[in-house]
């Protein structure tokens, strides 16, 4: 099926985007957009704010980001194609026809899902049945249990060189090579025979849950352990992951995806508790494989087994990801200890065992860094060299430059660091137990410079959550242009505190009015203000203002400064509330000195950061 970008835009066009989100999330007025708690992940104040006019949402906590189609694919869980045809119907729309060759191909496919469909069916059958019995024994001694074997649909394939081939003759052996199933032997004559024989079955599917492959291991010893389906109409080893179904939902939940290297792994996690986790399928991580995972978290953890072999994937895995990163990709690595596999930490430690490795996963910054570090000897200046000059283009290969100038500062610090014995506090960075890491993780988990921790400004924060008079003139200001506003923000505007008396009792006494339904406009308001002794208000600047406001602008403009002016009062809310927990997390961490006080304090800079940035353009924007 093709659809026109055109196609799309209209369809985006035709669906507010608020009203679709609505439906499942509570939502607040926020100047011209709306906002909400993310419904991506838990949060207390929200973050989440949607654009009807740009047809986007936005997280600023968690960083989910994407339109109508992408809300129904990332929130409902909906194939593209569902949420495609789910939102054209809501707009009235029809979804065009598929051109016949597409029609064509997707119809060889849907017989072919049946065929594999069949296919797992009769494997699951054979588990059950007498000959199943030494497959059965296996998973037992592996800890499946039968519950989680039906979950992952596993089934067993008999040592016979025709058991498939005659159970799905009706199928025919053409559609059964197309599918991997059978083999065809090369020299005419012979029969086809069924490919996999004497193996525990693991389906592999696809992102609608669809059975497009197979992974069959052999029971007990053999070469080889593993066998998998050839690739197929069907089957595109690079673009998929084992459990990618599976793990895409409970990875939204778990606010994480794991990167596992085998099929056992993922099994064994989710037989945990642990169902976010993917694999690969025997490949190294490919591009597609990177994006799809990036689609379901901005920072998936990969782990891969503690051997040589598990960590070269891991390396290679970075080179093919660096050109990528950006402030909202990038991964994270956890390796395991004394050659073990995520199977066998489940086996010994259980879930707990687990989750404790996965408390701290590494950054990728440190891991490249910790991995060439290692590479070679550097006992000379031509081998420190070297190793400058590979991590020099290892920041060059990322394309995104705001990133790539962070990792080529963030590597060179490591250098000086490294080669400067007579230095003397050795600092580390980043990861555990580094007491004040140079660089935090910021909410959309990209690792920025860390914020001066304010100890002695302990004070001033507790002060600054009132707005300063300044600002409190230039928002009375507006208030006096646009009364209504008033009334619309009667209660965030009552929480808000100036640093001004005589600015906090005209703000008191209009927000009373407002209250008591007193009229604002014209010589209401002058009663209002007469009333506080603030005439002068109205009488000087801010007259000539107001009077230049009413008859310069148009009903849109008025509009547009009436929901600044609502979104100007919320984000002054939200700034003093994050003064308040800032002062109250700095004097708990002067107290404490531990490092999740620490860390806290780094967001909410960060976050008071972000609001004191939309103020300021609130306030450029400003005309009133
Ligand atoms: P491992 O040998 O680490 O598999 O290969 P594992 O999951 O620990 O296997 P168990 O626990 O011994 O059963 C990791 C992955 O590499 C692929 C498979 O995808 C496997 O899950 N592989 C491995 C193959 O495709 N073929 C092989 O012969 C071996
Ligand atoms: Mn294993």
């Amino acid at each position: 099926m093709t659809l026109s970008p055109a196609w799309l835009d209209e369809l985006r066009a035709r669906t507010l985007l608020s009203a679709l989100i609505g439906k499942s999330t509570k939502l607040q007025r926020a100047g011209r957009e709306w906002k909400a708690c993310c419904p991506f992940h838990n949060e207390k104040t929200p973050s989440f704010t949607i654009n009807d006019d740009k047809g986007f949402y936005h997280c600023f906590g968690c960083g989910a980001h994407g339109d109508a189609i992408r809300w129904m694919t990332d929130q409902r869980g909906l194939p593209f194609m569902d949420a495609v045809k789910e939102l054209a119907q809501a707009a009235g729309m029809e979804v065009p026809a598929q051109d016949p060759r597409a029609r064509e191909k997707a119809e060889r496919a849907s017989t072919l899902h049946d065929v594999m469909a069949q296919a797992e069916a009769w494997f699951v059958e054979q588990l059950g049945r007498a000959e199943g019995a030494h497959a059965r024994a296996y998973l037992k001694k592996r800890g499946i249990s039968e519950a989680l074997a039906r979950r992952f649909r596993i089934g067993f394939s008999p040592d016979t060189r025709t058991g498939l081939r005659s159970a799905l003759k009706e199928a025919g052996d053409d559609k059964l090579v197309e599918c991997g199933l059978l083999i065809r032997p090369e020299e005419g004559g012979r029969e086809s025979y069924d490919r996999f024989r004497g193996r525990l079955m693991i389906p592999i599917r696809d992102a609608r849950g669809r059975t497009i492959a197979f992974g069959g291991r052999i029971l007990g010893e053999g070469e080889p352990k593993y066998l998998n389906s050839p690739e197929t109409v069907l089957f595109d080893k690079g673009r998929t992951l084992f459990n990618l179904d599976l793990a895409a939902a409970a990875s939204r939940k778990a606010n994480r995806v794991i990167v596992v290297e085998g099929y056992m792994d993922v099994i064994a996690l989710a037989g945990a508790g642990i169902e976010e986790a993917v694999a690969p399928l025997g490949t190294a991580l490919t591009e597609g494989q990177l994006e799809r995972l990036w689609r379901m978290d901005t920072q998936p953890i990969l782990c891969f087994d503690g051997d040589n072999a598990g960590q070269k994937a891991a390396v290679r895995a970075i080179g093919r990801a660096l050109p990528f990163l950006s402030p909202g990709r990038t991964l994270r690595f956890l390796t395991l200890p004394g050659g073990q596999d995520p199977d066998d930490v489940i086996r010994s430690g259980g879930r707990a065992a687990m989750e404790g490795l996965l408390e701290t996963p590494e950054p990728l910054v440190d891991r490249l860094w910790r991995h060439e570090e290692a590479a070679l000897p550097l006992d000379t200046p031509e081998a420190r060299a070297g190793l400058k000059q590979r991590l020099v283009e290892h920041s060059r290969a990322i394309a995104d430059r705001d990133v790539s100038s962070q990792y080529f500062n963030a590597f060179r610090e490591r250098i000086d660091e490294r080669f400067a014995p007579q230095r003397r506090d050795r600092q580390s960075y980043g990861g555990t137990g580094s007491f004040r890491p140079k660089k935090v993780q910021d909410r959309r988990g990209r690792w920025v410079d860390a914020p001066t921790p304010p100890h002695a400004a302990t004070k001033s924060f507790q002060q600054a959550g009132a707005v300063g008079a300044a600002e409190a003139h230039m928002l009375l200001l507006g208030l006096l242009a646009i009364p209504d506003v008033i009334r619309l923000n009667a209660e965030p505007l009552s929480r808000l505190q100036f640093n001004d008396a005589k600015l906090d009792g005209v703000r008191d006494a209009l927000v009373q009015a407002a209250y008591h339904g007193e009229t604002l406009e014209g010589e209401g308001l002058a009663t209002i203000l007469q009333r506080v002794g603030a005439i002068d208000l109205l009488s000087t600047k801010g007259r000539a203002n107001r009077l230049a406001f009413s008859r310069k602008h148009g009903d849109a403009q008025i509009e547009r400064a009436r929901r600044d002016l609502g979104e100007m009062i919320d984000t002054m809310v939200r700034r003093s509330e994050l003064d308040a927990r800032l002062a109250e997390t700095t004097i708990g961490f002067g107290r404490t000195m531990d490092e999740k006080g620490w860390e806290e304090q780094q967001h909410l800079l960060l976050e008071r950061h972000e609001t004191e940035r939309r103020l300021s353009e609130l306030r450029e924007q400003a005309e009133f």
